[in-house]
């Protein structure tokens, strides 16, 4: 099958960071593959910046590298490879001083001068105002600028806002791209269709006909070398404010009007507007905080969360669960599960939705138990989604019955290669469009359901339990469901 690419228009992308760990598992092997397939303008130009003094030619070594490293060998094309790096050019530039910001400057200056200008901060939060202020003061932004920043977006509500405050000293909203990538992911856009193209969904999302609904982000690996940004940050603050509330945002939103940029996300902010509070009084019921020990995972033993950071003690949680509601018409009364960890099972990332059960089963006991349907949206590691459906067992010998599911696995049916969610999120800031990136209220109503869970765990002490890698997390996390009378999804 072949898919329809339409090239976007000529720009620029500045990337700072740029021989970071982000631009060389992400953001440069996505814009190969946009290469690749013919979507980037001939004189478009990458240019990597950082305040590492390295050559123009051990920048592009570094990109070699990292298409070598992160690209399929079926994708790597000697071709387009050379094409692709003769885009890149390395500046030094120093987000604290003024140094290199001239040569920047000259730099993009050989560009006609309406060109699409896009400045990705791949750095520290801690810079993104420094980046903002002399992206701004050096006279580099043009009538086409757009500014991308990388999460965290804060570390509370507080941290947040100034940060907002200070990028919208020096940028309009519409000219900020927050990327949360997991809005980039197939299935999630998936989601979307499902609901909005189809007449079946619809008339059934919402709390009479829908049990609870799942949402599970699972990761094998364990700190992966960030340490100090993790132990700082945890799973709260580093999985669940952003990826999976805006995951929880999708499936409960009211149809937009439009599938454009404020549309969708005036319709998700109302959902985290009308999230029920967790705070001291409930606390305890519905969250659950965990830190993984040693144990086991791909095959192998690996230590423990305290052994991998280095330090005798720390609170940190790497797994949390939650029990959240929304308190409005739709979904009054319908839990959504949330769970995300390190060092689980396996990596596994998946949106499940469980419709009610039937009213009444007019066969008899012998047919077999009738089961709830689910909806089954996969994110990964293969994305796809599963309708699970009872139907007749087939064959003679009376009604029997059996749960199914129609598969719509995406890479079998479809003959296509799954893009990465920043191939999709990188051409939409040179196109402009901002619908699946966060605006600044929303991650601002985000924080304020964080911030009391934060302030909550403190109050009362609420300390991580311990779970064995390798395993679906403590068990109260099971327990947190289970006493529902529910049980999370077991993945096939
Ligand atoms: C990042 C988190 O935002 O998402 C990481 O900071 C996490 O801790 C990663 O590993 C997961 O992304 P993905 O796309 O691999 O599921």
């Amino acid at each position: 099958m072949t898919s329809l690419i339409i090239p976007v228009d000529s720009f620029d992308y500045v990337v700072f960071g740029g021989n970071g760990d982000l631009a060389e598992r992400k953001l440069l092997p996505a814009l190969y593959h946009r290469d690749l397939d013919g979507q980037i303008p001939a004189d478009c130009r990458i240019i990597g910046a950082s305040r590492t003094a390295i050559s123009d030619d051990e920048y592009r070594d570094f990109a070699r590298k990292a298409i070598d490293t992160f690209v399929s060998t079926a994708d790597r094309k000697p071709e387009a490879i050379e094409r692709f790096i003769g885009r890149l050019s390395y500046l030094q530039v120093d987000a604290r001083s003024d140094d290199g910001w001239d040569a920047l400057k000259a730099r993009l200056d050989e560009a006609p001068p309406e060109r699409i200008r896009a400045f990705y901060l791949a750095v520290g939060p801690a810079l993104f105002g420094d980046f903002a202020m002399r992206i701004r003061q050096f006279g580099l932004v043009n009538a086409n600028t757009r500014l991308v920043v990388e999460k965290p977006v804060g570390r509370d509500l507080q941290s947040a806002r100034e940060l907002n405050r200070i990028i919208g000293e020096h940028f309009d909203e519409q000219q900020v791209f927050r990327i949360d990538h997991y809005l980039g992911k197939e299935t999630v856009q998936n989601l979307m269709a499902l609901r909005f193209a189809n007449m079946l969904y619809e008339p059934l999302w919402n709390s009479a006909y829908v049990d609870h609904v799942q949402i599970t982000v699972a990761e094998s690996v364990g700190l992966e070398g960030r340490a100090g940004y993790y132990d700082k940050a945890g799973a709260l603050r580093d999985m669940v404010q952003n990826h999976i509330v805006q995951l929880m945002c999708l499936v409960a939103l009211e149809p937009p009007a439009a599938i454009d940029g404020d549309s969708l996300r005036d319709e998700k902010l109302k959902v985290l507007r009308a999230l029920k509070p967790i705070d001291a009084s409930n606390i305890e019921h519905v969250t659950v905080r965990g830190q993984y020990r040693a144990g086991a995972s791909n095959g192998g033993p690996v230590a423990g969360y305290l052994e991998d950071l280095g330090e005798p003690n720390s609170s940190t949680e790497t797994f949390v669960a939650i029990k959240a509601e929304i308190n409005n018409w739709r979904w009054a009364g319908v839990p959504f599960y949330l769970r995300t960890g390190k060092r689980l099972t396996q990596r596994m990332s998946e949106i499940v939705v469980t419709f009610r059960p039937i009213p009444h089963s007019i066969f008899g006991p012998n047919a077999g138990h009738v089961q709830q349907n689910q909806l089954v949206l996969r994110l990964q590691p293969d994305e796809g989604v599963k309708q699970w459906l009872m139907i007749k067992d087939p064959g003679p010998g009376g009604m029997r019955l059996r749960h199914v599911p129609l598969d719509m696995s995406f890479a079998e049916s479809f003959g296509v290669r799954n893009p990465d969610a920043y191939e999709r999120l990188l051409m939409d800031v040179i196109r402009g469009n901002q619908t699946l990136f966060m605006r600044r209220d929303e991650v601002e109503a985000a924080w304020e359901w964080i911030d009391p869970i934060l302030t909550a765990w403190a109050e009362k002490d609420v300390k991580p339990q311990g779970y064995t890698s390798g395993t679906w997390g403590p068990s109260s996390s099971i327990a947190l469901i289970e006493r529902d009378g529910r049980t999370w999804h077991e993945p096939e």
